[in-house]
C-alpha cells in the first residue's frame, strides 16, 4: 500500500468523534444518527458503499474526542482499511484532524501505522492467496503540515517493513526455517542495507567456548549458526547490543514437551525474528547509531547425540551449568550470546529478546512482554520506546533470591530454578553472564505469537517488539513534536 498526500478520492474514510462530526458529510451522518445506525462510539465502523458511481464512505467512530489516543487511531485505521478492502476499493482518502490530546505528528503517525497493519497476511503456503485491494491511501492534512508528515510516512513504512519481515521469519515452519536459513535470510535482508552480517560456524563457536549454546545443538543434524549483524551509523560510539533467542524449533529435548505445547514451537526464534526485523527498520531509516545484534541459532531436538538432564556443560563466560531440564534451552543459548556481545563486540548496553518462559505467559497473558533489568535507567529508555510503539510491557522482579534459586550443587549454576517465579529465575540465569553492563531482558513468550487475532495484530507472529527496539535505538525525540 502506498500512502500519499493531498489527493481526494471517491472513497473516503471519515473520522467521527462521539457527539461531534469531524468532517462534513453532514446529511448522511445525521441521517445515520437519526436512524441510530451510527453514533461515533469508539471502534464503531459504518460503511456506505457505492454500488453506482457515488462516493463510498467508511465512517469511523472515535469515541470521545479527548480520549482519542495512538492505540485507538491504529485500530481505527486498521479497521477502516480492512473495510475498504472488503469493498474492493483501490484508492481512498482520509482527512486527518488534530486531536486535543496529541500532537499532530503523533496522531497521524499512529493512523498511518494502523493502515499498514491491515495489509499483512501470512499466505506463503496457501494455494489461494490473501487479497488486499487497497493500493493507495491519500492523506488530506492540515494546512502546512506536509513537510512534517512526509518523513513520517517514510519512517513508518520502513518500520513496518521490519515488523512484517519479523512476522514472516517467525511464521515460517521449522522444516524450512533452520538456523542456516535464518542466517541466509539475515544476509539477504540486511547486507544490501550496509549491515555487515558475519556467520559463526560450529567450529568458530567451539573456539569461542560457547559450550552452553552448543549443548543445545548436540542432538541436531542441523548446523548451529551464530549470526552477528553490525550496523554502524553512529561514528565512534560503543554499539548498542541486541540479542535474540533463535531456537528454530523447541521440542523440549529429552525433557520433551507434550504435543499441544510443541505445536507453536517453530516460533521459538521470535526474539531472533524481532531482532532481524529491528535491524532492517534501523538500517532502512539510516539511524545514526551503532548497533550489534547477536543471534545464536539452533533447534532443540533429540537423538543419540542430544544433551540430557544431569549433564554439566560449560559456557563462554566460564561458569559451569547443570542441566535440570533440556527444555530450559533458551537461557543456555542466551548466556553465551549476551556474554559474546559484551566481551567480543564491546556493546555498551544490551537488550535481549526471547520467547523464554511459559511462566511469563501465565503471569502476563499475551498482552504484556515481561521486562527485567539490572539497570533502571536503561529500562526506562526501553519502556519509553515501548509506549511510543504501542507494545505494552510490564516489569517483573529480579532479585538475589532468584539467583539463590539457580545456584548449583555440583556446578556453578543449574538451568532451572524450580516451580515458582519461572520467568524471574530464567532472567537471573541470563543476568549471571552479564556482569555490570546495563541490560534489559524482554520475555516475549506471550506477545510474540498470538493464538488468535487481537485488535490490529494477526493470529500467529505479531512482530513484537520490533517497533520497541527501533524506537529504543532511535532514542527519545528531542523537543516538541
Ligand atoms: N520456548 C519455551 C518457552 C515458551 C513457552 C515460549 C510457551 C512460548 C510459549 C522455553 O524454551 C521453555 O520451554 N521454557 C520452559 C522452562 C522450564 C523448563 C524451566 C517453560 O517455560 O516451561
Ligand atoms: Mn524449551
Ligand atoms: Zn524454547
Amino acid at each position: 500500500m502506498k500512502i500519499t498526500i493531498g489527493t481526494t478520492y471517491d472513497a473516503q474514510m471519515i473520522l467521527v468523534t462521539e457527539g461531534q462530526k469531524i468532517n462534513s458529510v453532514d446529511s448522511i451522518l445525521s441521517s445515520l444518527k437519526t436512524k441510530e445506525l451510527f453514533s461515533g462510539k469508539e471502534n464503531e465502523i459504518f460503511e456506505v458503499p457505492s454500488v453506482t458511481d457515488e462516493k463510498t464512505y467508511v465512517f469511523i467512530g472515535m469515541g470521545k474526542e479527548e480520549k482519542v489516543n495512538e492505540e485507538s487511531l491504529r485500530l481505527s485505521a486498521f479497521k477502516a482499511a480492512k473495510a475498504l478492502s472488503r469493498l474492493k476499493i483501490k484508492e481512498a482518502s482520509i482527512s486527518l484532524p488534530k486531536f486535543p490530546s496529541m500532537c499532530y505528528k503523533a496522531s497521524t503517525k499512529a493512523f498511518i501505522e494502523g493502515l499498514y497493519h491491515a495489509e499483512y497476511g501470512y499466505d506463503v503456503y496457501l494455494s489461494k492467496k490473501n487479497t488486499f485491494s487497497l493500493e493507495e491511501v491519500s492523506l488530506i492534512l492540515l494546512e502546512g503540515k506536509e513537510h512534517k508528515i512526509t518523513p513520517v510516512i517514510k519512517e513508518i513504512d520502513c518500520v513496518m517493513n521490519g515488523v512484517f519481515l519479523a512476522r514472516d521469519l517467525i511464521n515460517e515452519p521449522s522444516i524450512t526455517m533452520t538456523a542456516e536459513k535464518l542466517a541466509d535470510e539475515a544476509k539477504k535482508e540486511l547486507t544490501s542495507l550496509q549491515v555487515e552480517v558475519q556467520i559463526l560456524e560450529k567450529k568458530d563457536c567451539e573456539e569461542l567456548g560457547m559450550q552452553a549454546f552448543l549443548a543445545v545443538n548436540k542432538g541436531s543434524t542441523n548446523k548451529p549458526q551464530g549470526i552477528i549483524m553490525r550496523y554502524g551509523g553512529g561514528g565512534d560510539e560503543a554499539p548498542i547490543g541486541l540479542v535474540g533467542k533463535g531456537v528454530t524449533f523447541d521440542t523440549g529435548g529429552y525433557s520433551i514437551k507434550p504435543g499441544p505445547s510443541m505445536m507453536t514451537m517453530h516460533g521459538d526464534m521470535g526474539g531472533a525474528g524481532a531482532v532481524i526485523g529491528a535491524m532492517k527498520a534501523i538500517a532502512l531509516n539510516k539511524l545514526e547509531k551503532n548497533v550489534v545484534a547477536v543471534i545464536l541459532a539452533t533447534d532443540n531436538v533429540i537423538s543419540g547425540d542430544a544433551y540430557v538432564p544431569g549433564d554439566i556443560v560449560g559456557s563462554m563466560g566460564g561458569k559451569s551449568i547443570e542441566i535440570h531440564s533440556t527444555d530450559a534451552e533458551g537461557r543456555l543459548t542466551l548466556a553465551d550470546a549476551v556474554y559474546y556481545a559484551i566481551k567480543n563486540e564491546g556493546v555498551k548496553e544490551v537488550v535481549d529478546v526471547a520467547t523464554l518462559t511459559g511462566a511469563c505467559v501465565v503471569a502476563l497473558a499475551e498482552f504484556h512482554t515481561g521486562a527485567f533489568t539490572n539497570d533502571d535507567e536503561l529500562l526506562a529508555k526501553v519502556e519509553r520506546a515501548s509506549k511510543e510503539a504501542g507494545e505494552p510491557m510490564w516489569r517483573l522482579p529480579l532479585s538475589k533470591d532468584h539467583h539463590d534459586m539457580i545456584k548449583g550443587d555440583r556446578s556453578d549454576l543449574k538451568n532451572t530454578g524450580g516451580r515458582w517465579g519461572g520467568a524471574s529465575t530464567a532472567a537471573a540465569f541470563i543476568e549471571s553472564f552479564v556482569g555490570d553492563t546495563p541490560w534489559v531482558h524482554l520475555d516475549i513468550a506471550g506477545t510474540s505469537d498470538l493464538e488468535k487475532a487481537r485488535g490490529y495484530l494477526p493470529k500467529g507472529a505479531t512482530g513484537a517488539p520490533v517497533k520497541t527496539l527501533y524506537y529504543y535505538v532511535k532514542g527519545e525525540k528531542k523537543g516538541k513534536c
